[in-house]
């Protein structure tokens, strides 16, 4: 499956999501480099998609495209130097869950998901492979976007050097 079918997928299951008013707060928010919260939720869910195909694992493909898409619905600039933001690694998963419940009717599976995903930096390991699925997607893209976005940057350097 290519990732023009998985945004097909993304939005046959997370529209609601995608077109919601605390998607347009992560829009303005910055996760890594140069990608915004709601660039890495995407990107994370299409990984979710491709490791699951590429493992031949049969998961509840609607929880993990809505869980994956929440799983870092905290909401706010995590950049900003502050003593609670020194600590969002262990407490925005908490956080994020406590939003996406507020905002959207949300399965056991998905809950699990955003809860567990940041193991194992917090201890307890997700329930359901779709979490497995889901931390392994979200360390790999968060590389992705802190070198990618690195390179990117460099490229606009040298770029500026040459004019
Ligand atoms: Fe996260
Ligand atoms: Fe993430």
């Amino acid at each position: 499956m290519n990732s023009i079918k998985h945004i097909d997928l993304i939005r046959e299951y997370g529209s609601d999501i995608l077109d919601s008013e605390g998607m347009k707060i992560e829009k303005n928010c910055v996760q890594h480099g140069i990608y915004s919260v709601y660039d890495h939720s995407l990107f994370v869910t299409s990984m979710c998609l491709r490791i699951a195909k590429k493992m031949k694992l049969h998961v509840d493909e609607k929880a993990m495209v809505r869980g994956a898409l929440l799983h870092d619905y905290f909401l706010y600039d995590w950049h900003n130097k502050s003593w609670a933001n020194s600590i969002h690694g262990y407490t925005h998963p908490g956080k994020a869950l406590k939003n996406a419940e507020k905002d959207f009717k949300l399965g056991r599976i998905e809950k699990n998901m955003i809860k567990r995903h940041m193991f194992p930096l917090t201890p307890i390991p997700p329930k359901y492979k779709e979490g497995m699925i889901l931390c392994l997607a979200d360390k790999i893209c968060a590389l992705y976007e802190t070198f990618g976005g690195i390179k990117h940057k460099h490229r606009i350097r040298k770029e500026r050097i040459r004019k």
